[in-house]
């Protein structure tokens, strides 16, 4: 995909120096006006080169089989600041002037740049946050956690290999929630919710630096190695800084998006070790590489015990530091330094079953929280009129708890119980991009019409695939919800990412 660059050379050359444009369509960049940014006042850029959109502006050999170093000289407005995946001393003075170099050798897909009204703050000595300043202070506040964070991963992973990391905040756009640029994550400003209850988001970013950044997937049909990986180490983190609660509570989440999701995937697409067949990676992504590999890892952390699961996983990165590998690699190196150290506890069918087969084991752990064991008994004595809305105990529900609520509400729930509910709680103007998201969805499998207008400029104002993509994909399901759907997106795809546009196109424009 793109096209080769062929260099024909009289003799031997140390060096090629190669002079381009990058064209203003790139995939791999986003150009903003003022208007569709936090402070309005600057124009935004930022790039997004994973998976294969490095080579969309940078010409380069874009596997991630491969690694390089890089440094960069950046010019800019002078009131526009810029920062890289590297080191951003430099972007520490803003005068339109920028060097940066990273020293350690990372895939392609790593590079990154983003550049706009940036102001810096430190979270720590280590860490820190450069945002537009509207949002600088609540992200700093959001985040303030991300030290705890680094210290926990150390103590059980191996020292951070990268000296600093800092987070860039980006426009509402942004078709990610996150993506772990090295040094320099990059942040959806839809988790600043406030209460700290999307920053497994952050710890997720940071897991990379270790699952990733540092052993990287050899091609994109073993992007399970460095998102399962990551799902699992972020959940870890999780656990340790937030307890076990909460973790716990987020692996029953995912794993419940993960068996909803399995229902509407190419039966194909749901092995841990996926087949492209020359298709874009994009085509291909959803939950299975996160969620399926993350019980896949649960799964062998129960069955060897923590102790010597921890170990493995400790010296698995220890030893691959700096490497690219590919499923087949990791298979033989799972068994050689767990499942044939330890004999007897899991066989090789399993594993195979697991990385190779379609669709969940039928022995995948079920991650189960007793919170939400009592939150299905309150919905059922609700709709069985045991209980009103206002002996629900929710003063005390965490987002977590509010999330399977509604996932958990049948989907045709009487639009009077919706409207009760919107009442007591006002789910449809929630700021919780999350909740938010959930109620819009169940609103629209149920019919209750209510929720449309502040949808509609949920729709406008975000771009971040995982909340709008599903939002439209079930609005579609009608003849009348799509034509509702053509409307809103005409308003909303300028703002939108080139990825977004091209995955609602899809939706909207297939008749
Ligand atoms: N590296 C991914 C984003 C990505 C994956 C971009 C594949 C392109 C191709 C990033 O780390 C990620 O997984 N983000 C998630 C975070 C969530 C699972 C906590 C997201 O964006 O939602
Ligand atoms: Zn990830």
């Amino acid at each position: 995909k793109g096209s080769k660059l062929t260099i024909t050379f009289k003799s031997q050359a140390e060096k090629v120096r190669i002079y381009y444009n990058s064209r203003p369509e790139a995939s791999g960049l986003q150009w903003l006006t003022p208007e569709q940014t936090a402070s309005k006042t600057h124009p935004f850029m930022y790039s997004q080169s994973q998976a294969i959109h490095a080579r969309s502006w940078i010409p380069v050999q874009d596997t991630p089989a491969m690694r390089v170093t890089y440094s960069a000289r950046i010019h800019t407005p002078e009131d526009v600041r810029a920062v890289m995946s590297a080191d951003n001393k430099d972007a520490l003075y803003k005068d339109g002037d920028y060097h940066f170099n990273m020293p350690q050798a990372i895939s392609p897909y790593l590079i990154a740049i983003g550049a706009g009204n940036l102001e810096f703050k430190a979270m720590s000595k280590q860490t820190g946050i450069f945002a537009e300043p509207t949002i600088l202070d609540a992200s700093v506040a959001e985040f303030n956690d991300t030290q705890a964070m680094i210290d926990k991963t150390n103590a059980m992973y191996g020292e951070y290999a990268w000296g600093r990391y800092d987070l860039l905040m980006l426009p509402p756009s942004f078709p990610f929630g996150g993506m772990e640029n090295p040094r320099l994550s990059f942040i959806t400003p839809t988790v600043v919710a406030g209460d700290k209850s999307l920053v497994n988001l952050i710890a997720h970013e940071l897991a990379h630096s270790w699952s990733g950044n540092l052993v990287t997937n050899a091609t994109w049909e073993d992007l399970w190695l460095n998102e399962g990986f990551t799902s699992y180490v972020e959940n870890r983190i999780m656990e340790e800084v937030f307890g076990r609660d909460r973790a716990v509570m987020e692996q029953a989440l995912d794993a419940a998006g993960l068996r909803a999701q399995l229902k509407t995937i190419d039966a194909p697409d749901t092995r841990l070790n996926l087949k492209l067949n020359g298709r874009d990676p994009d085509d291909a992504f959803s939950s299975v590489p996160y969620t399926k590999g993350q019980l896949f890892l649960i799964y062998l952390e129960q069955k060897f015990g923590r102790d010597r699961f921890d170990a493995f996983v400790l010296e698995y990165f220890d030893s691959h530091a700096f490497q690219s590998l590919g499923t087949a690699n990791f298979v033989k190196y799972l068994k050689a330094n767990l499942t044939h150290k330890y004999p007897n506890i899991v066989s090789d069918e399993e594993v195979n079953e697991w990385i190779y087969k379609q669709g969940l084991p039928a022995y995948a752990p079920k991650p189960t929280s007793t919170a939400f064991s009592t939150i299905d008994q309150q919905i059922s004595q609700w709709l069985t009129n045991k209980i009103t809305l206002a002996q629900l105990p929710t003063v005390d529900w965490t987002l977590h708890e509010w999330l399977h609520f509604i996932n958990n509400l049948p989907t045709d729930i009487k639009t009077e119980r919706m409207a009760a509910l919107d009442q007591t709680f006002d789910l449809t103007h929630s700021k919780n991009a999350e909740i938010a998201h959930a109620w819009y969805l169940l609103s629209v499998r149920a019919g209750y019409d209510v929720v449309y207008p502040a949808m509609s400029e949920y729709l406008v104002a975000i771009g971040r695939r995982k909340l709008i993509v599903p939002l439209y994909k079930e609005l579609a399901q009608t003849e009348q919800g799509k034509a509702w759907a053509v409307n809103v997106y005409q308003k909303a795809r300028p703002g939108y990412h080139g990825l977004a546009q091209g995955t609602i196109d899809g939706i909207l424009n297939k008749e």
